[in-house]
């Protein structure tokens, strides 16, 4: 599929600092952008990347705004493995992006239909996110819609595969409660961001990698609905890639310079 392209990072690092130049391009070319941003262990060098560039003068969020995929329910803010929390720390405290034009669920909603809706209604509103990150599940999601029969529309509340509760466990303290639920942008409305960039890393995802991209097209691997998107750049290192062969990579890893 030529709609997806291909930069192929050394490492952990390279892949980091190159998704983060694709950021910066963005931030550059369009200071008032909608970032859509993602959680999990991977992105966290990115945002590092991107807090030192914003140090170095080099990009500002000042006119920017952000919208998150997903949240744990039962999770408030505070709680240091929450995604509000984790945004908190590794981005929205060290720059000067608008805490107002920051948005996530709220996983604490009582009314969980009620947040949905609340937050699909903002999604509307702040219109098409210009570049969306995705992190990829062990099990081939993406934010939290697991392997299911059907492609998801809008923000749903999901029931976490034992799979994802298990990856998730090394975040949480020994004995702590993994939440068994999460609140999640659909499908669609990833699918509806003008660009996307999946960040992956490490041999552990190679296999899954490879299928969602070059595979079937199926709502039981949540990811390959990417090959149906425009515009997705696939920023991955050595590891990630090893089940690709050259010509399904186009031939081609560029990087843009900040
Ligand atoms: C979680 C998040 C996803 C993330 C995935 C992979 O389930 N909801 O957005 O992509 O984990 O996480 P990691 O990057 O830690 O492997």
């Amino acid at each position: 599929m030529r709609n997806i392209n291909y930069i192929a990072a050394l490492d952990y690092q390279d892949m980091s600092s190159k998704a983060a130049q694709l950021i910066a391009a963005q931030l550059q070319s369009k200071p008032d952008s909608l970032l859509g941003l993602a959680t999990g262990s991977t992105p966290v060098g990115m945002y590092q990347n991107l807090v030192s560039l914003y140090r170095k003068g080099a990009i500002s969020f000042d006119q920017a705004s952000s919208v998150n995929l997903d949240e744990y329910v039962g999770l408030q803010g505070e709680h240091p493995q929450s995604y509000r929390y984790f945004m908190q720390q590794h981005l929205f405290d060290q720059v000067d992006i608008q805490l107002h034009n920051t948005h996530l669920p709220d996983g604490t909603a009582e009314d969980v239909a009620a947040e949905c809706s609340r937050y699909d209604r903002l999604i509307e509103e702040l219109g098409r996110a210009d570049i969306q990150v995705l992190g990829l599940g062990h099990n081939g999601h993406i934010a939290f819609n697991e392997p299911s029969q059907s492609f998801s529309g809008n923000t749903h509340c999901v029931a976490l595969t034992d799979s994802t509760i298990e990856a998730n466990r090394r975040f949480f303290k020994q004995g702590e409660q993994v939440p068994s639920h999460a609140l999640t942008m659909g499908i669609k409305q990833i699918m509806g961001a003008r660009q996307i960039i999946l960040l992956v890393s490490g041999g552990q995802k190679a296999q899954m990698l490879h299928r969602a991209m070059t595979g079937e097209i199926t709502p039981m691997v949540p990811a390959s609905v990417l090959q149906l998107h425009p515009c997705v750049t696939v920023i991955a290192d050595t590891p990630a890639l090893a089940c690709f062969d050259k010509e399904e990579l186009d031939g081609e890893a560029y990087a843009v310079e900040v």
